[in-house]
């Protein structure tokens, strides 16, 4: 090959015009994949989902719990969490329609970074005249590559991205700006596939790396301290997956 491109160089013959190959990522077109995608599970799962939620609030609960996938039980650690962002400025990026915080109201400074917030208002109103996307929860519909000035070093409480970055175009720009949202204190509660084992069958999704020790490493040099590895929820033969529970140092 490099024969060839050398070759090519020295004697002037135009190179091909490189095809477009069918593993690279389009965003535009991960975003209609998502689209289509979450208004099934919206026409599918919403009516119930809110009046379970609404159930839920009505006898007290909160909704989430120290079973999760982050907390892995420890109720030590989920009590801690519950303290401190009750009242302090959480952000979700990716939430996709229902997410974590967007069911959670008793936490009462809530923002979310989601491009499609305004179709998933839109269906999930449509459906039942009912939203989770109250007018209390802030929505950026940008993509969260975009550093948003108005959040730098004001996320005291909690940043949560959860099945969202290989969604992304770029998931590390994604990370530093999480970093640079994060207060002291801040928790994090990260959880994504890094890679796709049997490859990518759909257009949804990409890769960002095999390696968990440097999805650490980045954690950990953008200020993170790593507290918790989360559930392992995929099949491993499929994926390799990332979950982390950690706090802005
Ligand atoms: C699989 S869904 C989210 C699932 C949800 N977080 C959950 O835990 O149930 C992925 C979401 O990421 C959003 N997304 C895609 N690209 C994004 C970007 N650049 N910035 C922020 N969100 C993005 C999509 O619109 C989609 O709603």
């Amino acid at each position: 090959m490099r024969g060839i491109g050398l070759l090519r160089r020295l004697t002037g013959i135009p190179a091909p015009v490189p095809k477009r190959s069918k593993r690279s990522f389009d965003h535009a077109l991960a975003q209609r994949f998502e689209w289509k995608n979450n208004r099934q599970v919206i026409e599918g799962t919403f009516a119930q989902l809110y009046s379970d939620v609404e159930a839920n609030r009505a006898a007290g609960g909160i909704w989430h719990s120290a079973s999760d996938q982050f907390f892995c039980g420890d109720e030590n650690l989920f009590a801690s969490f519950v303290e401190r962002v009750r009242s302090r400025k959480c952000l979700e990026i990716g939430s996709g329609p229902y997410g974590f915080l967007l069911p959670a109201t008793w936490i009462k400074d809530r923002t979310i970074i989601e491009p499609l917030a305004n179709k998933y208002r839109q269906a999930q109103l449509d459906l039942i005249g009912k939203t989770f996307l109250t007018d209390d929860v802030r929505v950026y519909t940008t993509g969260a590559e975009v550093l948003i000035d108005d959040l730098v070093g004001n996320v005291d409480g909690a940043i949560i991205c959860r099945n969202a970055l290989d969604h992304c175009e770029d998931a590390l720009a994604i990370i530093a700006n999480m970093s640079k949202y994060a207060a002291n204190g801040c928790y994090l509660l990260l959880w994504t596939d890094i890679w796709h084992l049997q490859g990518i069958d759909d257009d949804g999704h990409h890769n960002i790396t095999r390696s968990i020790e440097v999805m650490d490493a980045l954690l950990e040099g953008l200020g993170f301290e790593i507290l918790k590895h989360g559930a392992l929820i995929r099949d491993q033969t499929e994926f390799i997956e990332y979950g982390r529970l950690a706090r802005r140092k």
